[in-house]
């Protein structure tokens, strides 16, 4: 409460003694799909570690899920999902505000009013267009001007931090972009500019096939999956054919990749030692990992089965930080609202 009175009170144009204040935390996931392992080392650990460092917020992105689906009780039951997704695995919306991106309508306002200061040749050279498109995605104007939505995604909250995985580095750094083209247009400084915070040692997991892991590859472990499904998953996992009683490079192969995100530094090391030693098959080491996620995820999933019964509960916590998320956005627009000439500034 005491938290959320300082956001309220806080000067939302640009402060000039940034050191002194509290950091904002601003993160989304877009609702488009089972959340894989890949989501959690490189987003949503970094969501739930940061989420007590400062004013942090975390969001479904459901208008970004709107460029590419189009079936209204399919994005619901996304919505839903990752929103249990999260609470399960640990975040706390009376610490942090978490809220579904469509309940805050001022977003799509910066979003046109930054769009018309955005470059053509700045949307042109955006690489997950044409990764998406690549995938088989229809390229409609929302996908095109998706950095755009990101970029007021972030902004209407004056965030300073942005944890994400490496692949929305080039979004954060449009965000920047458009901030200072507002900034400079208006001659006054109305957005902050915000930092990407990206873990080296998690920025790309590695999918089953060793490529990046992506629901758009087919090649992820759910971070939910479990049982039979959860082990068809991990034996999947491609490996070379140096025979069992080989030595073999750790570094080289995708089992250990999963493994070192999940180990501490002593297993680490002592199944990288394992490897070079040889008679460590890759068997044995399908079946480590497999232990590691259960470990890891088990108590997550009961949390999830128990919340999953209760989503009246999950649709007022939703409806609670959209609440929160709204009345910042709204401090954070009214000065731009003025300095555009939207409404009078006298
Ligand atoms: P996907 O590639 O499966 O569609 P998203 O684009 O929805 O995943 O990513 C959601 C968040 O998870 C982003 O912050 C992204 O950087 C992170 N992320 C996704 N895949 C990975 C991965 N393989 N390694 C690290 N981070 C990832
Ligand atoms: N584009 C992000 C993704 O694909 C989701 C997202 C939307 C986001 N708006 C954001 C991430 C703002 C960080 C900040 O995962």
């Amino acid at each position: 409460m005491e938290k959320q009175e300082a956001v309220n009170k806080a000067d939302t144009t640009v402060s000039q003694s940034e050191g002194n204040i509290h950091k904002t935390i601003l993160s989304g996931i877009t609702p488009s799909g089972r959340l894989h392992i890949g989501n959690y080392f490189g987003a949503m650990q970094q969501h739930i570690d940061l989420q007590d460092q400062g004013d942090a917020y975390f969001f479904i992105a459901n208008y970004h899920a709107m460029t590419s689906r189009h079936d209204g009780v399919l994005m619901h039951r996304h919505t839903l999902d990752i929103a249990l997704d999260y609470l399960a695995l640990g975040l706390d919306y009376n610490t942090c505000t978490f809220f579904a991106q469509s309940d805050v309508p001022q977003v799509t306002e910066l979003s046109w009013i930054l769009g018309s200061l955005c470059p053509m040749g700045l949307m042109e050279k955006a690489v997950s267009y044409k990764d998406k498109i690549s995938h088989g995605l229809s390229a409609n104007v929302g996908l095109f001007t998706y950095p755009i939505l990101q970029a007021a995604d972030i902004l209407i909250y004056h965030a300073d931090i942005v944890p994400v995985g490496a692949d929305q580095k080039q979004h954060i750094e449009i965000t920047r972009d458009l901030a200072v083209k507002l900034n400079i247009a208006y001659n006054q400084n109305l957005l902050r500019l915000p930092e990407a915070r990206i873990l080296e040692a998690v920025a790309t997991v590695p999918g089953i096939d060793g490529r990046k892991m992506s629901k758009s590859y087919q090649n992820t472990i759910g971070i939910f999956d479990e049982g039979k499904e959860l082990k068809k998953r991990v034996m999947a996992i491609e490996t070379d054919s140096t025979p069992l009683e080989s030595p073999k490079d750790p570094e080289k192969c995708n089992v250990f990749a999963l493994i070192k995100l999940f180990a501490s530094a002593s297993d680490r090391s002592y199944i990288a030692t394992k490897y070079r030693e040889g008679g460590f098959g890759y068997g044995h080491a399908k079946k480590a990992l497999l232990e590691m996620i259960d470990e890891r995820f088990s108590p997550a999933r009961d949390r999830r089965k128990v919340l999953a019964n209760n989503e009246d509960e999950v649709h007022r916590i939703l409806a609670l930080g959209g609440e929160k998320a709204r009345d910042r956005a709204e401090q954070v627009m009214n000065p731009i609202r003025k300095a555009t000439g939207l409404v009078r500034h006298f």
